[in-house]
């Protein structure tokens, strides 16, 4: 494992290494989670390169941004005990802004209109901006992104294939808790009793999925609805299901022919997001 700070020189190296080249852009605060696409990339991969870069341009929240959890020591550890030549890029955020990347406005296509991109006002945008700047200096023939986001995959899709990038874009399952609460790295800042109250979301996703083929989608909303208003501390921000190709919410007169149930809860001051195919 080789840690850069600066990309002119990450640039440099990566061109004499062996292609193929994957690409699993992170934000740190490492997980199993992210080391699941870590691994996937050295399967696939002759050289691997992760990056850790909390991008400020994709908060919304300043609070959000500042709790953001980050132990860079611990991240380099557990990378550094997979195996293969694996190129760790943290660049610093004044590197980052000002110098390589003015923040853009890319056309998502509408995918950024709905769900997380209504919710967190220029989140998408954000994201958009330095996942494409990464891919546009580092090129690397595929890029992994975990399914647990999955509208920012479908948007990473989308540029990828607006603007021609060569990089394919790999699609990675969600890894869960024993419990099925989805990881994430916003998890470490609940308590034990939250982390337990959190493992709801996914039953609540597993109750939709079991009950979709016998209601109507509108339904079936106020089911879930209802399931979570049982717990006073989980407030649901929303549960839409959506065509998983256009973002799209399905008919709510009709049962569910194919969908994906998306999910948003506040547990304390913390914000949770999940998704599961539906039915
Ligand atoms: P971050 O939240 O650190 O996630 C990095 C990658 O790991 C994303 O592709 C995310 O979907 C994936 N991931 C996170 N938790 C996962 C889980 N439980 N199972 C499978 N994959 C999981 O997503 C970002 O960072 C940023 O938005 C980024 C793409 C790096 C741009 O800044």
């Amino acid at each position: 494992m080789q840690v850069f700070d600066a990309s002119h020189s990450l640039v440099e190296q990566l061109s004499k290494e062996t292609q193929p080249i994957g690409m699993v852009p992170t934000m740190g605060a490492l997980h199993l989670g992210h080391l699941s696409l870590i691994k996937k990339a050295l399967s696939e991969n002759k050289t691997v390169l992760v990056s850790i870069f909390i991008n400020p341009t994709q908060f919304d929240d300043k609070v959000d941004l500042e709790n953001y959890p980050i132990n860079i020591e611990a991240d380099l550890r557990k990378i550094e005990q997979l195996t293969g030549q694996i190129f760790v890029y943290a660049p610093k955020v004044n590197d980052i802004y000002g110098k390589l990347v003015t923040s853009k406005s890319f056309d998502l296509g509408g995918l950024d209109q709905v769900m997380e991109g209504e919710k967190r006002s220029g989140h998408f945008q954000g994201v958009a901006t330095i996942v494409w700047h990464f891919l546009k200096i580092f090129n690397p023939t595929r890029a992994y992104f975990g399914e647990k986001d999955f509208q920012q995959l479908r948007i990473i899709e989308h540029i990828a294939q607006s603007l021609k990038l060569r990089t394919k874009i790999i699609s990675c399952p969600i890894i869960r808790e024993k419990s099925g609460l989805a990881m994430s790295s916003r998890n470490t800042l609940l308590s034990t009793s939250e982390r337990k109250l959190a493992a709801k979301i996914f039953e609540g996703l597993k109750f939709a999925k079991s009950n979709a083929k016998k209601e109507s989608y509108g339904t079936l909303k106020k089911m879930v609805m209802d399931f979570f208003k049982k717990y006073d501390e989980l407030n649901l921000e929303y549960f839409t299901v959506a065509d998983p190709k256009t973002l799209k919410e399905v008919d709510l007169k009709k049962t569910i022919d194919s969908g994906r149930g998306f999910i948003a809860v506040h547990l304390g001051k913390i914000r949770l997001i999940d998704n599961l195919d539906i039915p």
